[in-house]
């Protein structure tokens, strides 16, 4: 399983990137929202200069032609950039169209297998079932990764499942066991995923030892 950062802010995709571990960026209008002063489109580009991989930029136009012109301006951006639309029936008309002219997707706000394989079969390059916000209605959103997992597999399907709406390290463990190809985490997950009690206390002991060193 690969790892996506799930942000619009540069400060963590740069900590992030530095660690090589991120294989691409997810960004949604929430989190482009938070970034106060910025130019969408620039700060996509900016993002695309760092990251070699794919960036989701969402589309905002909830009809099929808005979508599509949305999705084309995106996709002029920059190589990397992946056009995310919403799962809606306007949203994969627009994959269809997209992806015939060569341009990665990313369908989002999938909770549902049926909506994955619909995504997948308009030609979805990635689908994005949310873990979290299925946990929060009291759903287990990880048993929709197993689900969309076997799906894809038994037909042979080449989309890539990016499991979403990850909220703390438990999730990206069960992503990976589940068959999620790629986990899009928050930043705070991802510096979350280095704790370890014993790491700590084994650092401490080693620099400890080391104090008592005498040498020749
Ligand atoms: C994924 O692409 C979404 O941007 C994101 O994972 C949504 O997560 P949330 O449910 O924490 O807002």
């Amino acid at each position: 399983m690969k790892f996506f950062i799930d942000t619009a802010n540069m400060e963590e995709i740069r900590e992030a990137h530095a660690l090589g571990i991120i294989a691409g960026v997810t960004t949604n209008p929430s989190l482009v929202a938070k970034e106060k002063g910025i130019s969408f489109h620039d700060r996509l580009k900016e993002i695309c200069e760092l990251v070699n991989g794919s960036v989701s930029g969402e589309v905002i136009a909830l009809d099929a032609e808005g979508m599509i012109r949305e999705g084309r301006e995106l996709a002029a951006i920059h190589s990397n950039i992946t056009v995310k639309l919403p799962m809606t029936p306007d949203g994969l008309k627009a994959v269809s169209v997209l992806s015939k002219e060569g341009i990665k997707t990313n369908v989002t706000l999938i909770f549902s297998a049926n909506q994955a394989l619909m995504a997948a079969r308009a030609g979805a390059t990635y689908v994005s079932p949310f873990i979290g916000r299925l946990d929060d209605i009291g759903t287990n959103g990880l048993d929709l990764i197993s689900t969309i997992a076997e799906i894809f597999a038994i037909h042979g399907i080449e989309s890539e499942i990016i499991a979403a709406s990850i909220r703390h390290p438990q999730h990206v463990t069960d992503a990976a066991l589940r068959g999620a190809h790629i986990a899009t985490c928050p930043y705070k997950v991802i510096t979350q995923l280095f704790n370890h009690p014993l790491t700590a206390a084994g650092i401490d002991a080693f620099l400890a030892d080391w104090s008592t060193r005498t040498e020749k």
